[in-house]
């Protein structure tokens, strides 16, 4: 397998720090084993950024393939639950029993899983402290809209905000109006997930066409229409090395402007 393309390699935020613009997701795993299995092909295959979260009950599974893999080999992102946000000290604990799940001493993005009602500034604070404490490296949202999101970036003091963790694919775009945009502007990453609405991609009819033009699956195609966006990385989900191989695929390569335009118009 080639190495990844450096086309293919986005920054994270604007720490100057790149990852595969290709990571996986590990949300309703069925079979822990092949599921592990996938985790670890995925890393060797150069796919190195798996994102995991309290909520999915894969955080032990995500320890297990990283001691596989080797520590250094992997950017680890792991989600806490908004409840935890209404103290920075039940943050923490909350990024601690993660870590213990995960079997790590720190990760290197920790998000809030969607924005709590409390204060946004709060939130940031909470997410901060966890940084301070060294438990992760960077600190990130996720599901935060326009407003939340400049009201995170406001809030800050010594981290940035570098990554917003939201739904994106070709049938629901709504990202590319405003978040996008801004995220361009001031440097934020943006995962994409559910990037290929659980195989429903494949059912339609125009990404059908562009794919058997291109040679490619309709996976890959796209996935590829989101992580041809500046600051976009996407971050599909199988426990199948089969599935963890077409995703590779998705990268060193470029559809042709007049297929994105195509899909721009779906
Ligand atoms: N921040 C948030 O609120 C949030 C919300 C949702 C998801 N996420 C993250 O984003 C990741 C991806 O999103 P997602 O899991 O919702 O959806 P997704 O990546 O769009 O789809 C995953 C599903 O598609 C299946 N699949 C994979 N390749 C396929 C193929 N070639 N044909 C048909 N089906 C295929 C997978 O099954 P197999 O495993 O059997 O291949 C899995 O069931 C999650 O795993 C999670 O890490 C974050």
């Amino acid at each position: 397998m080639l190495p990844i393309d450096p086309e293919d390699r986005k920054e994270i935020g604007r720490t100057g720090e790149r990852v595969s613009a290709i990571g996986l997701g590990t949300w309703g795993i069925r079979d822990r084993e092949k599921a592990t299995e996938a985790l670890v092909h995925a890393v060797e295959i150069g796919i190195d950024m798996i994102d995991t979260a309290e909520m999915y009950n894969t955080e032990d599974i995500v320890g297990i393939a990283v001691k596989k893999v080797g520590r250094e080999n992997v950017f680890i992102t792991t989600k806490l639950l908004p409840e935890h946000f209404r103290d920075p000290y039940e943050a923490i604990n909350a990024a601690k029993s993660s870590l213990r799940r995960l079997n790590l001493s720190y990760v290197d993005l920790i998000l809030i899983h969607w924005p709590h009602s409390s204060s946004i500034e709060e939130q940031v604070r909470s997410l901060e402290r966890i940084a301070e404490e060294g438990l992760s490296r960077y600190i990130g949202v996720s599901n935060f809209n326009l407003r939340e999101l400049e009201r995170a970036v406001g809030s800050t003091r010594k981290n940035e905000i570098v990554v917003n963790q939201v739904k994106y694919s070709v049938l629901d775009r709504r990202v590319e109006k405003d978040l996008l945009p801004y995220c361009i502007e001031k440097g934020i990453t943006i995962q994409a997930y559910t990037p290929i609405e659980r195989g429903r991609v494949k059912k339609v009819q125009l990404i059908r066409e562009i794919a058997r033009r291109n040679g490619r699956t309709e996976v890959q195609v796209s996935l590829n229409y989101l992580i041809s966006r500046p600051r976009v990385t996407a971050i599909p989900k199988s426990e199948r090395v089969e599935g963890v191989e077409e995703f590779r695929g998705a990268m060193g390569w470029r559809l042709p402007p007049e297929d994105i335009l195509l899909i721009e118009k779906l």
